[in-house]
């Protein structure tokens, strides 16, 4: 066996139709119509891109040329005019949704607010003309280092308004993080508030903030716009920070919105990298306003009276994507909730689906198994009975965490979109549309239309059906980013290079390992960073891991390679149990001997532990690369910064 495949050892056969009374409502309502679409849109992308393009977004002027395409380098909408900000405000005021909610916000304390378009459109514009005052011209960048408020989308739509690129950064980074982000956006100014509320406590933003910009340590930044949250008192340098409601006052709420190159930059947001620098990652304004704006409404099936919620933080690109852009471009009703599930109330999320009847919930498999083990009585609790339907982002989701979310939140009832993409793709890439596509749990089912996805060999060779390998793009699309910023050779090393160009094609590399299935049902099985070689097996961690979740005892598994003389690597299985399970040997000896059942003796992980948490990243994905080294014994290097909860670490070496 090479590196050229990872083998695939899970079966998992059961399949969910979608409801009938879903279907012949939905916007795509069959398998074959999603196939004529899908079909129509392979034979030619650009005419399908440019179709919907003049049908669904509001252009100042038309563009020259759909594509252009310099691999890696894509351009699209070439000289097309538009701005984001429009289309997600402006174009809906002459329509009836003028007076429809565009934000509903809670926030943690209870709080509440509601802001339409119209008034949504009034903060953003008065908020880009302070702003403007405060000296920020188009193509500068700014910063924003912000609680979950409805000021944090007010200030991304005011910077895309002026053309002004927005970096956000994600509330609980560090400062020495944001100080690194801000350095190298060279950012001209920061948004932030004094604080936000999250888990009942103050995060203090503004303080963070202050440490970031000591001593000129960002020599790029003159001014900090600060909005008011918290209120616990903070610092205010003299000159450089301005509160928010003090310069709004006597504000004009008229700022036209500046005709921006579908090309000029919309965006740059970091993404963590496991090791080394942040990359920048860039987006663009056409490409990226169209892309989120189709999967939002496809793939969330949007009917003009739902309430929508997505549970990620703005920091995040599904904050961005599918908080911000993508629902307000539609013209949706979205949802933003300041915190998280918290000790004072573990059952806070189903609260606010109750009291706003939320139809569309859309969270993490790291939620979902959080919401597991805090046990079904919270759920059941309250009436579910709005939601129409499912999703999440972020992490392969074990099929017991699907079985488990289809049944307790969706009464069996909501279909789930479990939705494969990136930071790097802007939006969907892999993903049923609910009224059409039957899911599988654990399979993010099929490619969006217009993306043409592949399972590959190291020589872009397309393996057999079932067969692991690895997860490529081969042909560009609207939404994808355009490099990392300021370092182009980064960004073509990183994600063009690993599979070289065949026959004039280009392969996006994802990084992460999947096999197709007989159906074209994509399974995604990892990070290939992450896949653990046993006696000449590749394996990715998701099936094993899958297998150790189905185990009753089991709330969150993470599985990591330990070398071995003899087999190349052990398997090192680390364990959360189920609340009311007490460890034991015995107990490991029966997950072994669980594993074997499931998949083979082949997988039977040859070291169990069993810990209370395991690491994460802030936005919840497993840091298995931390894992590997403890389970070595090894000191745990590289950047631990984007690590969740550090004490875990601690609690892990310590072990059990
Ligand atoms: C993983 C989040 C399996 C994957 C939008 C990807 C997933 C990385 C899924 C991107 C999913 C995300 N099934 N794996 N449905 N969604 N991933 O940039 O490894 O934070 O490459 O973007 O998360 O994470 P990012």
């Amino acid at each position: 066996m090479t590196e050229a495949t990872i083998e695939s050892v899970l079966q998992e056969n059961r399949s969910f139709p979608p409801p009938a009374e879903f279907s012949q409502q939905a916007h795509i309502k069959s398998l074959e119509e999603y196939e004529q679409l899908y079909d129509r849109a392979k034979a030619d992308p650009e005419a399908f891109w440019a179709e919907l393009a003049e049908q669904e977004l509001d252009w100042f002027q038309k563009w020259d040329r759909v594509l252009d395409w310099q691999p890696p380098f894509a351009q699209w909408f070439v000289n097309g005019k538009l701005n984001i900000s429009y289309n997600c405000l402006d174009r809906h005021l002459t329509t009836w949704r003028r007076n429809k909610a565009a934000l509903i916000w809670e926030g943690e304390p209870g709080d509440s607010c509601t802001y339409t378009y119209a008034q949504l459109h009034r903060e953003v514009c008065q908020f880009a003309n302070v702003l403007k005052q405060l000296g920020v011209q188009k193509g500068d960048v700014v910063g924003i280092y912000m609680p979950m408020i409805p000021e944090a989308a007010v200030a991304m739509l005011a910077c895309a308004r002026i053309g002004a690129p927005h970096t956000v950064v994600f509330g609980g980074f560090s400062a020495e993080a944001l100080r690194d982000r801000l350095n190298d956006g060279k950012a001209k100014l920061v948004i932030t508030a004094d604080g936000g509320w999250r888990k009942d406590t103050i995060v203090p933003l503004k303080e963070q903030v202050d440490k970031a910009l000591a001593e000129k340590a960002v020599p790029t930044v003159a001014h900090v716009l600060v909005v008011e949250r918290t209120k616990q008192g903070v610092h205010m340098e003299a000159g450089r920070d301005h509160w928010w409601h003090d310069l709004r006052q006597g504000v004009s709420a008229d700022c036209p919105a500046e005709p921006m190159d579908s090309e000029d930059m919309l965006f740059i947001l970091y993404t963590s990298g496991s090791t080394g620098k942040p990359k920048g990652v860039v987006h663009t304004t056409g490409g990226y306003n169209l892309y989120t704006h189709m999967t939002t409404k496809w793939v969330f099936d949007l009917r003009d009276t739902d309430v929508y919620w997505c549970t990620a933080d703005v920091g995040w690109i599904t904050g961005h994507s599918y908080i911000v852009y993508g629902p307000l471009s539609n013209g949706a009703t979205s949802l933003m909730y300041e915190g998280a599930p918290r000790p004072s109330n573990p059952g806070c999320f189903w609260d606010v689906i109750e009291k706003y009847g939320v139809n569309i919930f859309y969270t993490a498999p790291t939620a979902i198994r959080a919401f597991i083990k805090a046990g079904e009585h919270l759920p059941k609790a309250r009436d579910l009975s709005s939601l129409r339907l499912l999703g999440t982002v972020g992490e392969p989701i074990n099929p017991e965490a699907w079985m488990w979310y289809h049944r307790v939140i969706g009464g069996g009832r909501c279909p789930i979109v479990d939705t494969w993409w990136q930071t790097e793709t802007g939006g969907h890439m892999l993903t049923p549309l609910p009224g059409a596509i039957p899911t599988k749990p654990g399979s993010a089912t099929r490619p969006f239309p217009g993306i043409l996805a592949d399972v590959v060999d190291l020589e872009g060779n397309s393996v057999g059906t079932n067969e692991g390998g690895y997860l490529a793009i081969r042909y560009p699309w609207p939404g994808m980013m355009r490099t990392v910023y300021g370092d182009d050779d980064r960004f073509r090393r990183t994600y063009w290079e690993h599979i070289p160009p065949k026959d004039g094609q280009y392969f996006y590399f994802a990084g992460d390992g999947a096999r197709k299935d007989a159906d074209g049902y994509y399974w995604v099985m990892g990070r290939v960073d992450d896949v653990i070689n046993v006696a000449g097996h590749r394996l990715g961690t998701m099936e094993i891991e899958s297998a150790l979740v189905s185990h009753p005892a089991v709330a969150e598994a993470a599985v990591v390679g330990k070398p071995d003389d003899l087999k190349g690597n052990e398997i090192v299985a680390f364990i959360t149990l189920d609340g009311n399970v007490t460890p034991s040997e015995a107990l490991k000896a029966e997950l072994r001997q669980h594993v074997g059942n499931e998949i083979g003796a082949i997988a039977r992980p040859g070291e169990i532990r069993f810990s209370d948490a395991l690491p994460k990243t802030r936005s919840g994905k497993i840091m298995r690369r931390l894992l590997r080294s403890l389970a070595a014994g090894q000191e745990v290097s590289g950047d631990t910064s984007t690590l969740e909860d550090r004490s875990v670490l601690d609690k892990l070496r310590e072990g059990v």
